[in-house]
């Protein structure tokens, strides 16, 4: 029998296609770096250092597991109803907001369609575009990470359907003010915003969604409430926009663990923006610090992290030797990036030592 080659009969453009630059695990950083994985400091992937609520926990280890989670997503959209204010009906859960992004896609874009991307700003919206056959176009920010809106409408042509907004924008910390999304939102295309740091900003959108059918606000339960690795995150919108995601989504796209712990995390909601508050007061810290450091500019930030700008061609260096002390930042390879790098506010305990090693690095 002739030898089957799968390149012949995948779809053609995802033959070769860039996939997208995920972190590395806990366990496979300690290998490479031969550090222990107990004294690993993560701050590659702006996770919780606090972890999830107790209360999570619990109602992760008493939930049966043999049974599908409710597809209608009742109790979920419920208890997400009483914490954001907007009704079930405006809300749509998915296995993290990542899904959310990749159901967009879906509704939104055919081969050939393009979306706009804020530069820089979250892998996520490009890498789903290149996997749906979509055109992207990296429209810049100006010379403080702001959004240039005069810029994007200039971009959009007849093929344009989404414009992503990150707001804070990862990796810079930036937020979009409403009145740049209304100019977007005026422009008739879809428009996402993603306040997946919404809690550390306490800036949101949402009340714009009765009026405008054609804007989606992401947020995720991975940063605020601790639970990245259980992946679940909602989407805020218009009721008939929601409709269509319920519908073309995976059935049971929400693990029934990720269930409970997202009801049980929102019935702790004060203990959680505790640690919310925490991280907020240890981001000041460490920005002080940062921009104490000869040649060191850390940008201001409303997320859980911090976008740290070096001179020519030392980005590269500190992220090495930082590795090499076990502590684990986010680089970069894009151009405008090449000289950063974005670390995660973690403990005190981990400012500590990331001052430690910055001192002597730098
Ligand atoms: C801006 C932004 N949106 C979405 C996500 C993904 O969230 P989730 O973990 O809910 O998929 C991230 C994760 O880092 C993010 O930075």
């Amino acid at each position: 029998m002739e030898k089957i080659n799968v390149e012949k009969i995948i779809r053609p453009h995802l033959v070769n296609v860039k996939t997208y630059d995920a972190m590395e695990a806990p366990e496979t950083l300690a290998k490479k770096s031969g550090i222990p994985e107990s004294e690993i400091v993560k701050l590659n992937g702006n996770e919780n250092p606090y972890g999830g609520s107790q209360k999570a926990l619990k109602a992760v280890a008493n939930t049966p597991l043999h049974i599908y989670p409710d597809p209608n997503q009742t109790n979920m959209r419920m208890a997400l109803s009483e914490y954001t204010g907007m009704s079930p009906e405006n809300i749509v859960v998915g296995s993290g907001a990542d899904e959310l992004i990749d159901l967009i896609f879906r509704l939104f874009i055919s081969e050939g369609d393009k979306i706009l991307d804020c530069e820089p700003t979250f892998g996520m919206y490009s890498f789903c575009s290149r996997i749906a056959g979509g055109e992207i176009n990296l429209v810049q920010r100006d010379d403080n990470f702001d959004i240039d809106i005069n810029s994007v409408v200039d971009a959009i042509d007849e093929v344009t359907k989404v414009i992503f907004v990150t707001s804070p924008n990862n990796p810079t910390g930036n937020i979009a003010t409403e009145s740049q999304v209304s100019d977007l939102l005026a422009t008739g295309l879809l428009v996402v915003v993603d306040e997946a740091y919404y809690e550390f900003s306490g800036q949101t959108v949402q009340h714009l969604v009765s009026q405008n059918e054609n804007l989606v606000v992401l947020r995720t339960m991975s940063k605020w409430a601790g639970l990245a690795g259980l992946r679940v995150g909602y989407g805020i919108m218009h009721e008939k926009l929601a409709k269509y995601f319920m519908d073309v989504k995976p059935p049971y796209n929400v693990n029934i663990a990720a269930e409970a712990a997202l009801i049980a995390s929102l019935k702790d909601v004060n203990y959680l923006l505790g640690n919310v508050e925490k991280i907020v007061a240890e981001r000041g810290r460490m920005f002080e610090f940062l921009n104490d450091l000869p040649k060191v500019k850390a940008w201001p930030s409303h997320g859980n992290y911090l976008m740290c700008e070096f001179k020519e061609n030392e980005a590269e260096r500190v992220y090495v030797e930082l590795a090499a002390k076990g502590i684990f930042v986010r680089n970069f390879n894009s151009p405008r990036l090449r000289d950063c790098f974005r670390i995660a506010i973690g403990t005190p305990s981990d400012t500590d030592k990331l001052i430690t090693a910055m001192k002597a690095i730098v």
